[in-house]
């Protein structure tokens, strides 16, 4: 079918109003990006610097953290990109753009301190998926909806198994 120029204009405007309108979506990928990319960072820490009692179920543990959280990453970027965007690919930029802050490893943290770590971490990815699924239902974007919504119940679940570890209530809302 020959379109008119009209036709073609206006689908053209209408290309380009659906390109500006997932601005704030592609923005929250590319800062679970950058924010699970740390997150992973800290599990592995956790992994190599745990002492105490519990490490030889823990110490694997941090192994099916570590594999998950690359998980959710490599289907946001490839999400991202998708949708017209550019992840974010270093470890400097990982580093400069999350809103997690690494320390260096010391093997004088009790175990409780290693886990209570990841429920911070753990934490602050719940509330970032959270603020993804916000974004993505006001700009409509059902399919990166979907992968927060799977995200924010796979890490909402963590924070429930870490912090029974810890004897204590999730605190999510
Ligand atoms: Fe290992």
């Amino acid at each position: 079918m020959v379109h008119t120029i009209k036709e073609t204009i206006t689908e053209t405007v209408n290309d380009h109003v659906t390109a500006s309108t997932n601005t704030k979506t592609k923005a929250v990928l590319n800062q679970a990006v950058a924010d699970l990319s740390v997150a992973a960072s800290i599990v592995h820490q956790v992994h190599w610097y745990m002492r105490g009692s519990g490490f030889l179920y823990l110490h694997p543990k941090m192994d099916e953290l570590m594999d998950s959280l690359n998980g959710h990453l490599d289907v946001i970027s490839e999400r991202l990109i998708t949708i017209g965007g550019e992840p974010f690919s270093t470890l400097v930029e990982f580093s400069s753009n999350s809103g997690l802050t690494e320390t260096t490893g010391t093997f004088d943290k009790s175990m409780t301190d290693q886990i209570q770590l990841l429920v911070d971490t753990y934490k602050y990815l719940s509330v970032l998926f959270q603020v993804g699924l916000d974004i993505t239902d006001e700009e409509g974007d059902a399919p990166s909806n979907d992968i927060f919504t799977a995200a924010k119940s796979e890490i909402d679940k963590t924070v429930w198994m870490l912090t029974a570890e810890l004897g204590k209530e999730p605190g999510l809302k």
